[in-house]
């Protein structure tokens, strides 16, 4: 018996799937970290915080199986985190992470005065205040000291690979996020490191993320209680590695990921640039490259909601009371805004907002429209994805967030398409375990893998009637934004 360890870190969170080399998922485990928000609008969580859940969570996973039958792990993690070594592998400060907003003069230093032009021709993308580049700016023109102290730099899962191997890796898909990586060429943008005054060899080795990049050390095998030999492949970001666990590989693939963030994530065979570079263009993990638009509180809007102004954790019982009959006729309105925004308006200066409230208005209809105002922030991007020719009919979904049948519903009629519900909806962990069977050689690619393991086991369609309601909420929606924009600055 072969067994995969795949692991999805994510921001609230570990989770750690065995998985069998049919895709059966043996057992699962989910540890919790904590994020802190030394700031408004900062986020940060401790590396060592992510290993400590890792080896606790190997642990757990494993107490009722033979460890000695681990053949292969991988991660795919929460994209853009700086983490940083010092010359003795010390980490120097805690991660800055993924919806962290600090970096706005960097990222407007970036945009402006580097421009855009020359971002989109290094590297595929533009400067958004959550990729790696402007938190290194942010490092050396906040915390010099810090910054000289830096020998290695790298993101959030590398840490965990480091840990586990040694070796100071990185796949394509995560890079991708750093705004250092030229995308379409797979290689450190010689420009960019310039630019964000950084040396190649502070950087990791690139691989593909089926690629293996080593072996489990010694004596992190022996802590682990696995045989030698133990492979790690290179992972991906968690985004790349959902797609790999819904089967999201090969030309114009659609997923939605709804976990604290959200994504929705269109695979592509080639390269492709956004010419309003609201969507990022980032490499695949199945090797090709894929479009991707990506909101910055989704899964969490809910929990927030419910846990910190509700103070509930039903989240099943209050949607229980709404129907179809409910369904695009809410009055009242919520912008997901709460840790600014990335895709597609780029606003770090954004947040959180209720609109319409009445005397009748009652806990049901706001806890609809956070549902909603997620759900139309989805559809501000795949707005972007169809002025550019792209047509979305079909996608998947996955994430915390896509358990509950009311959202899945309210998005489908919301977009407009189809959504097929994978039968493992752990996308990112599952993919990650995937990758590592592909390293290992358990199958010859990564489609062929995906073909064999990724069973889909509903299908979600839109309703006319609803998806007609839907349509004129969504216009109202889109101009609620655009008018408070100016706004926020002075809010904040
Ligand atoms: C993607 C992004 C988020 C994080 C969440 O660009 O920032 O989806 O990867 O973990």
């Amino acid at each position: 018996m072969n067994y995969y360890i795949g692991a999805d870190l994510g921001t609230s969170g570990l989770k750690l799937l065995l998985v069998d080399t049919e895709g059966r998922i043996l057992n699962s485990v989910t540890k919790s970290y904590d994020v802190y928000y030394p700031n408004p609008g900062w986020s940060e969580q401790n590396p060592d915080d992510w290993w400590n859940a890792f080896v606790s969570g190997i642990g757990e996973l494993l107490s009722k199986f033979d460890a000695k039958c681990v053949r292969g792990i991988s991660v795919a993690g929460q994209m853009h985190g700086l983490v940083i070594l010092d010359e003795n592998d010390k980490v120097i400060r805690p991660a800055i992470l993924w919806n962290d907003g600090r970096t706005y003069k960097e990222t407007e230093y970036l945009n402006a005065v580097v421009g855009k032009q020359k971002l989109s021709d290094c590297t595929a993308n533009i400067a958004f205040a959550g990729f790696t580049a402007p938190k290194i700016l942010w490092l050396k023109n906040n915390e010099r000291e810090n910054f000289d102290k830096i020998s290695k730099i790298m993101l959030p899962k590398d840490y965990i690979a480091y840990r586990l191997t040694g070796v100071y890796s990185i796949d394509y898909s995560d890079a991708s996020g750093m705004l250092l990586l030229d995308v379409k060429n797979k290689c450190w943008s010689r420009e960019m490191l310039e630019i964000c005054d950084v040396k190649e060899e502070q950087l990791p080795k690139l691989y593909e993320s089926f690629d293996c990049t080593g072996e489990v050390l010694p004596e992190i095998a022996k802590l682990l209680c696995f045989s030698d030999g133990v492979k790690v492949a290179a992972g991906a970001g968690d985004n790349a590695g959902a797609a790999i666990g819904t089967a999201t590989v090969g030309e114009g693939k659609c997923n939605i990921s709804l976990g604290t963030s959200g994504t929705i994530f269109i695979s592509s065979e080639k390269f492709g640039v956004d010419k309003f570079n609201a969507l990022h263009s980032f490499c695949h993990s199945d090797g090709g490259y894929h479009l991707m638009g990506c909101i910055l509180s989704a899964a969490s809007c809910n929990k927030w909601f419910y846990e910190e102004i509700l103070k509930t954790n039903d989240y099943n019982g209050e949607q229980a009371s709404i129907t179809n009959e409910n369904l695009g006729k809410n009055h009242i309105y919520f912008l997901p805004y709460l840790m600014g925004e990335r895709s597609p308006i780029n606003d770090t200066d954004a947040r959180g907002l209720f609109i319409g409230m009445r005397p009748d208005t009652t806990r049901k209809d706001m806890i609809q429209a956070v549902l909603e105002g997620v759900a139309f922030a989805f559809r501000d991007n795949l707005e972007i994805a169809k002025s550019l020719g792209i047509n979305v009919t079909v996608s998947t979904i996955c994430g915390g967030g896509a358990k509950s049948k009311l959202w899945q519903k309210i998005i489908a009629n919301i977009l407009n398409i189809e959504l097929e519900i994978p039968a493992v909806e752990e996308g990112p962990g599952l993919g990650a375990a995937m990758l590592a069977m592909v390293a290992c050689g358990e199958y010859k690619s990564v489609s062929e893998c995906t073909e064999k393991l990724v069973v889909k086991k509903e299908k979600i369609k839109p309703v006319a009637e609803i998806v007609k309601r839907y349509e004129e909420s969504y216009q109202k929606y889109k101009k609620i934004y655009p008018r408070v924009k100016e706004l926020y600055k002075e809010l904040i």
